[in-house]
């Protein structure tokens, strides 16, 4: 055998020894022959996140990004989005009408540091209103720190690339985390950021978001400063938050499966997995950074953990599809496409099987607890949201049987939204927005996950 083959027979036979590990996992002892409620306190929930929602924005790299001509597939912009900054809460009602308990809203960085050393006192009252709101309408707050967008000053200095990019971030956290924990009304879960390797890759090596730099092989610099930003801000507010105050971040979570079902494609779909999937979140809890893009851009080497640090309370998984990946002979000598199954308005593919696998590998390898941060469906007519919603909760019935520790699962999204480069025209919400009038309709499966929510809590409150 050469010692390409070589590769691949070792490649296969570490594939085939974790499939019979978790194969062993999923059939050992806990595999109750009935389905457990999930727990009473399990968030059930929406998400969004300000840019996409807000209106208005500040000054940032989205909002640049968007009057450069060609940026956004449709030509919009988040100039008006769904005028969440004012009308949150008609959304609240909506979501409160439903019964659910929870909601995931973020934080506008370049709202509360508009300038550099600058902040703007308002701007965090006017979020702890919000706050305030969701606990009024019975809602869990959850809320990210960063979600994509970063300060037009940062830009300026170099963004994710700048050497202070995890100094302002932590002096970010420090501003907002505490005064937004504070009372019992404080928030008790928090997300530094949102999916740190996605923002890298589509700003870094494909360039189809800001800063669009297309194979500049600075990938992997910038999602180290991720890293170390999220290390640096976690440490900054651990102590001056209540003690059961949460940390965790939303990670995308891609399914990857083999084109063909032999050694190379599998090889390579398991590459992929380590890289998109479990390299960031690695870093973060082993303190060993070991990251790579598809132009070749690598990094190695060790993140500043002290001793003892908890850098994760729990795992944020974001997941909407896989992909498939398998080599093939011409440069770039790799391929990716969505799977062969029903797709959505954006082409993705419908995968439910994918939460199950992704939540089974994101337990067996971090052993923490998770937290279904964002699943959703760009489905404009609402044909398939409604049976997408309940056959991803049917996989989640079945791990919460197996006693897999999930938080909660918030959909993506409550409303229609700007879907960053796609702009306004893919409809990700139960509820849609027409954005003529900002006017809110919900659609039929609004009231299909209601109706999923309700049956669930009431299971959970006879356990
Ligand atoms: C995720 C993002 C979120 C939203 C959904 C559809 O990648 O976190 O902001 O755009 O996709």
């Amino acid at each position: 055998m050469n010692s390409l083959g070589k590769k691949i027979g070792r490649a296969l036979v570490l594939s085939g020894a974790l499939a019979t590990v978790v194969l062993a996992y999923s059939s050992t002892g806990s595999v109750p022959s009935e389905e457990a409620p999930f727990p009473r306190d399990f968030l059930w929930g929406v998400a969004n996140s300000a840019f996409q929602v807000e209106g208005n924005p500040g000054d940032s790299d989205w909002s640049r990004f968007t009057r450069r001509p060609g940026a956004i597939r449709d030509g919009t912009n988040a100039d008006v989005a769904t005028d969440f900054w004012n009308r949150y809460e008609e959304d609240f009602a909506l979501a409160n009408k439903i019964g659910l308990n929870a909601f995931r809203i973020s934080i506008a960085w370049e709202r509360i540091a508009p300038r550099d050393g600058e902040w703007d006192a308002g701007a965090l009252a006017h979020y702890r209103k919000i706050i305030s709101a969701m606990r009024k309408y019975g809602l869990e707050p959850i809320v990210t720190l960063q979600h994509f967008a970063l300060p037009g000053w940062l830009v300026d200095e170099g963004g994710l690339l700048s050497p202070r990019f995890a100094e302002v971030f932590a002096e970010y956290a420090r501003y907002v985390i505490p005064a937004l924990s504070e009372g019992s009304e404080g928030v008790r879960i928090w997300l530094t950021m949102n999916e740190p390797e996605l923002m890298a890759f589509l700003g870094y090596n494909v360039g189809v978001w800001p800063p669009a730099l297309a194979k500049s092989r600075r990938g992997s610099e910038a999602l180290l400063a991720l890293a170390r930003g999220h290390v640096a801000a976690v440490r900054a507010v651990r102590s001056l938050v209540p003690p059961e105050t949460k940390f965790g971040i939303a990670k995308n979570w891609m399914v990857f499966t083999p084109i063909r079902r032999n050694g190379i494609d599998s090889l390579a779909a398991n590459i992929v997995n380590r890289y998109g999937n479990l390299a960031f979140l690695d870093a973060l809890l082993t303190g060993q950074a070991n990251f790579r893009f598809l132009d070749g851009d690598t990094y190695r080497g060790r993140l500043n953990i002290p001793k003892g640090f908890r850098a994760l309370d729990f795992i944020g998984l974001n997941y909407y599809t896989r992909n498939q990946v398998g080599i093939v002979p011409r440069p770039p000598f790799y391929a990716s496409r969505f799977g062969p199954g029903m797709k959505s308005d954006l082409g993705w593919e419908i995968y439910p099987e994918g939460i199950e696998s992704a939540i089974r590998q994101a337990h067996a390898k971090f052993k923490l607890p998770i937290l279904i941060s964002e699943n959703g469906i760009a489905d404009a007519d609402d044909s398939r949201r409604a049976e997408f919603v309940k056959d991803h909760l049917q996989k989640l019935r079945k791990l919460n049987s197996e006693r897999i520790p999930l938080l909660g699962y918030l959909h993506w999204s409550l409303t229609d939204n700007f879907e960053w480069a796609d702009g306004l025209t893919p409809r990700f919400g139960l509820v849609g927005i027409d954005y003529a009038t900002g006017a809110r309709f919900p659609r039929p499966s609004y009231r299909a996950y209601g109706d999923e929510v309700v049956r669930e809590r009431a299971k959970s409150r006879e356990r």
